[in-house]
């Protein structure tokens, strides 16, 4: 048969950031900075790493800053070219020259399937990636590039899940599943965000999806015009995976969460631990903040 060809990445970014409040009173979430640059500058760099050509961001009116980050800055461009500041310069060209962007508007903030669905007239019959802009993965293969494998081998819709402790399942979706191979399951069921008590698994999603177009459909399905709850992507996976067309793949790497404090902090001090100039003076800053061992 042909093999699935995935060239656009959907990234929802319209939400509204409660978890991080109040930092994120005025600055989208998906802009905090994780050492060096904003935390959705990692999620492109991830889509371009997996060949991912078009970013198709689905943003709300107040947070426009998120494409600008991914365009020229002019002003600031000659105020760098004219003090010579050329390494500075270059970086701040590089993100403008990564992708092309696609910008989509969720007028109204309905959930996550209903960005999804916002995307429809651009994916079109496409099959497609959505990584939400606020879940980072690191790991020598980008997990989205692990789910593009695992699609295209298959030749059907994956998610990427990673397993989290019982306590912390109440803040995601939960895969109900059977292993079929390493690192892979067939998804029975799921369930947004359960009580750890009633969770099916601890196999969490992580952000991270191929869909394929019928996606678009069933999320219609479940988008009542009067319906004044949010719309969730895992409703419209529910329904894919009793068609028993999804399949979940165990993503390998290191995942941080930048809408819970301590994985926000975990990522600054990995980069920065990663990076030469800083990972002495802040090993040393780290040091004199815990207590010595007795
Ligand atoms: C969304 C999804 C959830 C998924 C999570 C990953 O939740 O609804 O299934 O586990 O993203 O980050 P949100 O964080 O938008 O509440």
């Amino acid at each position: 048969g042909v093999v699935m060809h995935v060239r656009k990445v959907v990234v929802p970014v319209a939400g509204w950031g409660t978890r991080s409040l109040p930092a994120t009173k005025n600055l989208p979430k998906e802009m905090l900075p994780v050492f060096r640059k904003p935390a959705v500058q990692y999620i492109v760099e991830e889509a371009i790493q997996a060949d991912l050509s078009d970013v198709v961001f689905v943003n709300h009116q107040n947070k426009t800053i998120i494409e600008d980050h991914f365009d020229y800055n002019l002003a600031l461009e000659s105020v760098l070219e004219r003090t010579d500041k050329q390494e500075l310069l270059k970086q701040v060209r590089e993100v403008a020259e990564m992708v092309n962007i696609i910008s989509v508007r969720q007028k109204h903030q309905l959930g996550l399937g209903h960005a999804v669905l916002c995307a429809r007239e651009v994916v079109k019959q496409e099959p497609f990636a959505a990584i939400v802009g606020d879940d980072l993965m690191f790991s020598s293969m980008p997990g989205i590039q692990q789910l593009i494998e695992v699609a295209q081998a298959e030749n059907m819709a994956v998610v990427g899940v990673v397993p989290v402790s019982r306590d912390k399942v109440s803040s995601y979706g939960v895969i109900d599943a059977e292993e079929i191979g390493p690192h892979m399951y067939r998804v029975k069921d799921l369930q947004e965000k359960p009580d750890p008590e009633r969770a099916a698994s601890n196999l969490a999603i992580v952000g991270r999806y191929i869909l394929t177009p019928d996606i678009f459909d069933h999320l219609e399905e479940l988008n009542t015009p009067d319906r004044r709850d949010e719309l969730q992507l895992t409703e419209g996976l529910r329904a894919m995976a009793r068609k028993d067309r999804l399949l979940a793949v165990k993503l390998q790497g290191m995942r941080f969460d930048i809408g819970n404090w301590v994985d926000y902090l975990t990522a600054n001090i990995y980069f920065g631990l990663q990076d030469e100039e800083v990972r002495d003076d802040l090993v040393q800053r780290l040091q004199e903040l815990l207590p010595c061992p007795e």
